[in-house]
């Protein structure tokens, strides 16, 4: 942890909140004397590091139902560590629940975890949150305030059973639905299953956007090491709760700052982990943005190029057959950094102030079956990896795919374009039995990217038609500039920069225009002339909806594309924010 001899321990007039509690004025009396409304003693909060906790904790969110007891958890280790906890509640961007998609409301959260930091009298923050955009959002918004930080995860949901065969929270709802559609799984099997599929606290248990998320927060070291491989509803998941509230406090006395700690290599160590676990192909927006909140430059390009060296270690659903529990009694996160310890920056540091070669001296590997060895890997480097980048003349800046999730027949592959303008048109006349499409088609979304949905939500793992799937289609190519959960798979080409709504070459396809797929060549292309494609442009009408007011319009004037983080432009790492006025 912190070596006290060697560092400096800051002095109580350096604290943040003194600026709130320790002046002669009367500004500084309506502080002491509000705090004390509340019923604590002076010396309760009177020179203590105050901690504020900030809690994703919403009836609309079951991810995170049982983060208010995580944040007394908090809250008591805080106190027994000398400092004052509180408890700022802050919006909880619930996958499930939150229409159109939660990608809409990342940035909405990222700046009230920054703003709520800010305004308040806080030393140190303990981040609570876990489903899927609230990690990114929250380490977004305490980057840009740049105070101690420390972040403590949801925890995955325990593993379900239904019939004798695990279901994973996501992947099996997708599998189960393409049986429902097709007619081999009846009404009240699938009534059954709406019960059993999510039967503990926690977050999603299969390799999705919240574990991949987690885990890769873990890696580059914002949580006590291991942390995020924690089942939710485990005791050792309350114990690791009140330990971010010991280990906040210490932070904040030795003034353990990200940047102070946190550096490119830190990233390097998350994409690692992200490749070794096969994670969502969410992650590849999320860590740019949340390195440009650090001032740190990660690119497409930085993923791609350790996704050809790190095969898929972990052995879990939607790439491999087991669940979040059976990883963590496999040895978890730190297991699997050992075995890709390699390439990793062993010299890393993060919240603990302990290297990464600290974190894993001890750490073992109990099923080899669950986080495989790299001379057998879960899905070999020939077969796919977590992320191939792909440029051409339809993705100028780049577009993602897990080719790891994609058949690979379809790793090259050539069809002509079936085109939808929005996910609407395309819901509506995907299953005609008219519609002209066969199994070498190339199914086309547009209109769902950052600008065009807006909010890029979660459309792009497109529907194959019955048709198909009643003749055994199971995969197509399919391109969107939309994203796709981290639990579903297939050959989707996903983040599509720059999208349709604001004129990207996507917006130029025609339905019949042959496309040109090929991943190991890092390409993707249609066969259209370029005199072609400037006659097209020329005749080109916006399609999209542009919203005059609600945080939508804001969404849609200032949001940057995927391959730059759909971050704000205005929130990107820049000019400094003064610290607010206390007058
Ligand atoms: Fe919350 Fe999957 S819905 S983690
Ligand atoms: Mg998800």
């Amino acid at each position: 942890m912190f070596n006290k001899e060697n560092l400096n321990r800051l002095d109580v007039t350096a604290l943040r909140s003194q600026r709130w509690y320790a002046p002669d004025t009367i500004r500084a009396f309506a502080h002491r004397q509000r705090t004390q409304q509340m019923g604590l003693n002076r010396e309760e909060f009177m020179g203590k590091p105050v901690i504020g906790i900030i809690n994703t904790w919403s009836e609309m969110s079951a991810c995170h139902i049982h983060l208010r007891d995580r944040a007394e958890a908090v809250k008591r280790a805080v106190w027994a560590a000398g400092g004052y906890p509180v408890e700022l509640p802050a919006l909880s961007v619930g996958e499930v629940m939150v229409k159109p998609t939660t990608m809409l409301y990342r940035n909405f959260l990222a700046m009230e975890a920054e703003e709520l930091l800010r305004q308040h009298p806080i030393d140190g923050a303990v981040l609570l949150g876990g489903c899927d955009k609230s990690t990114p959002a929250l380490l977004m918004g305490a980057l840009s305030m740049d105070i101690p930080m420390i972040f403590c995860p949801a925890g995955p949901m325990s593993t379900g059973k239904w019939r004798g065969q695990v279901t994973g929270a996501g992947t099996h709802t997708k599998k189960y639905w393409d049986l429902v559609r097709v007619g081999t799984i009846k009404e009240h099997d699938w009534v059954e299953l709406e019960g059993a599929m999510t039967r503990s606290i926690g977050t999603c248990n299969t390799m999705g956007t919240a574990s991949t998320m987690t885990s890769i927060a873990d890696a580059i070291g914002f949580t006590l090491p291991g942390a995020s491989s924690i089942p939710a509803a485990d005791s050792r998941h309350t114990q690791m709760a009140a330990q971010c509230g010991k280990t906040i406090v210490d932070m904040v006395w030795y003034d353990h700052k990200p940047s102070k700690w946190l550096k490119r290599e830190n990233f390097l160590n998350g994409i690692v982990a992200y490749m070794a676990l096969g994670g969502s192909t969410n992650a590849a927006i999320h860590l740019i943005a949340m390195a440009n909140r650090a001032n740190i430059k990660i690119t497409l390009d930085d993923m791609a190029e350790i996704a050809r060296q790190v095969p898929v270690l972990a052995n879990l659903f939607p790439s491999g057959d087991q669940l979040m529990d059976e990883f963590f009694f496999a040895g978890g996160l730190m297991a699997l950094l050992k075995k890709v310890e390699p390439f990793l920056h062993t010299q890393s540091i993060g919240v603990t102030n302990q290297m990464v070669a600290h974190w894993i001296k001890h750490a073992d590997c109990y099923d080899d079956n669950v986080i495989r060895n790299m001379d057998n890997p879960v899905i070999a480097l020939e077969q796919g990896c977590a992320l191939a980048v792909l440029r051409g003349n339809l993705c100028p800046n780049g577009a993602v795919m897990k080719s790891s999730a994609a058949k690979p027949e379809l790793h090259r592959h050539c069809g002509p374009a079936v085109v939808f303008d929005s996910a609407q048109a395309l819901s509506e006349q995907i299953d005609d039995p008219a519609l002209d499409i066969h199994k070498d088609s190339v199914i086309v979304l547009r209109n769902a990217g950052p600008v065009g949905a807006p909010g890029m939500p979660e459309w792009g793992n497109l529907p194959i038609p019955k048709k198909l799937l009643k003749e055994g289609v199971t995969d197509m190519v399919r391109i969107s500039d939309a994203r796709m959960s981290g639990t579903h798979y297939g050959a989707c080409v996903l983040h599509v920069a720059p999208e349709a709504a604001v004129g990207g070459p996507l917006a130029l396809v025609k339905t019949g225009d042959m496309i040109e797929l090929d991943i190991a060549a890092g390409t993707l292309n249609m066969l259209v002339s370029d005199e072609e494609l400037a006659t097209r442009r020329a005749a080109l009408q916006p399609s999209h909806r542009v919203y005059q007011r609600s945080f939508a319009a804001l969404y849609q004037q200032h949001v940057t594309q995927a391959d730059e983080g759909c971050d704000f432009d205005f929130l990107q790492a820049g000019s400094d924010v003064p610290e607010p006025a206390i007058c």
